[in-house]
């Protein structure tokens, strides 16, 4: 069989014409994973998978194949906060979501992500992919936003290059939690030093051997060698220069969507503009130390 693309903005790839949770379980489901993830990093990180039916097994094991999910057996669990929020059967399984349920509890975190991140920047080996699929969406709104941080990156000046080469930023969960969608139910456990370290400002992808920015508003700290004010400025303008329209892809999500992107080269932003019910399950796969 062979799969359909089509680009998705200038950083993404959309795919048509395959069934994730059937055809890649046959004999042939090596090379058209293959296949499917030469696509995603070619386009630039990003890729949606349309019209998938899949069930929650399906989606593990499919988020397996890019590599070791938080929470596996033997693997780190995400930051605590979300423990409440992970699918009760499947741990891997972190639920995003505004609904509750009959009792009126939550079905999921409310309002995750609204602010641009790069998933679980705060740990030594942070999320290299994240597969997000969309169950229930509203019928306008709840939007993700994406900056492609490469391009980003190609765009500054020589002198900006040369300034943020050699530099590292302490990225920390605390930064998150003062945020008026996190405040509200972080808790003590997030703040342990599991969740900060130090990376690279400026960070070369494992597969494509492409640089990319790799700071973002919702984790980095400060610059280190610098204090938090000397660094404000300076962080400040990356972001702004990011997510200059150029940079960015919005996607507006359709039923049974099922989208990866790439954290290492890749922030995302969800638009919390809606009120109607929008219920999504996300998988976190564990990436490499970035270098
Ligand atoms: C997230 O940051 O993983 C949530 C993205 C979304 O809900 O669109």
């Amino acid at each position: 069989m062979t799969i359909q693309k089509k680009p998705l903005g200038t950083l993404g790839v959309e795919i048509t014409g395959v069934d994730v949770g059937r055809d890649l379980s046959g004999g042939n489901g090596d090379n058209l994973f293959g296949e499917i993830r030469q696509a995603w990093q070619e386009a630039g990180g990003l890729m949606v998978i349309r019209d998938q039916s899949i069930d929650q097994q399906q989606h593990i094991d499919f988020s397996r194949r890019f590599g070791p999910l938080f929470h596996d057996e033997g693997q780190p669990p995400l930051q605590d906060t979300v423990s409440r929020y992970l699918h009760p059967d499947y741990p891997q399984i972190y639920r995003v979501s505004n609904k509750v349920d009959d009792k009126g509890q939550p079905t999921g975190r409310k309002g995750a992500g609204t602010y641009w991140h790069s998933d679980v920047s705060f740990r030594d080996r942070p999320a290299m992919a994240s597969v997000l699929y969309a169950i229930q969406i509203p019928p306008y709104g709840g939007d993700t936003i994406f900056a492609d941080m490469a391009a980003a990156y190609d765009a500054l000046s020589d002198g900006m290059k040369a300034m943020l080469a050699g530099l590292n930023a302490v990225h920390d969960f605390a930064v998150a939690a003062a945020t008026q969608y996190a405040k509200p139910v972080v808790i003590d456990k997030d703040f342990d030093g599991a969740n900060q370290c130090l990376h690279p400002i400026v960070r070369t992808h494992a597969d494509t051997g492409r640089k990319s920015l790799y700071v973002n508003p919702g984790f980095t700290s400060h610059i280190e060698g610098f204090t938090v004010e000397e660094s404000r400025p300076i962080l400040d303008h990356l972001y702004r220069h990011a997510t200059q329209p150029e940079f960015l892809y919005r996607h507006a999500w359709q039923p049974h969507d099922l989208l990866v992107w790439d954290n290492r080269t890749l922030m995302h932003y969800a638009v919390s503009d809606y009120s109607a019910d929008r219920y999504m399950e996300r998988t976190t796969v564990i990436g490499e130390r970035p270098v």
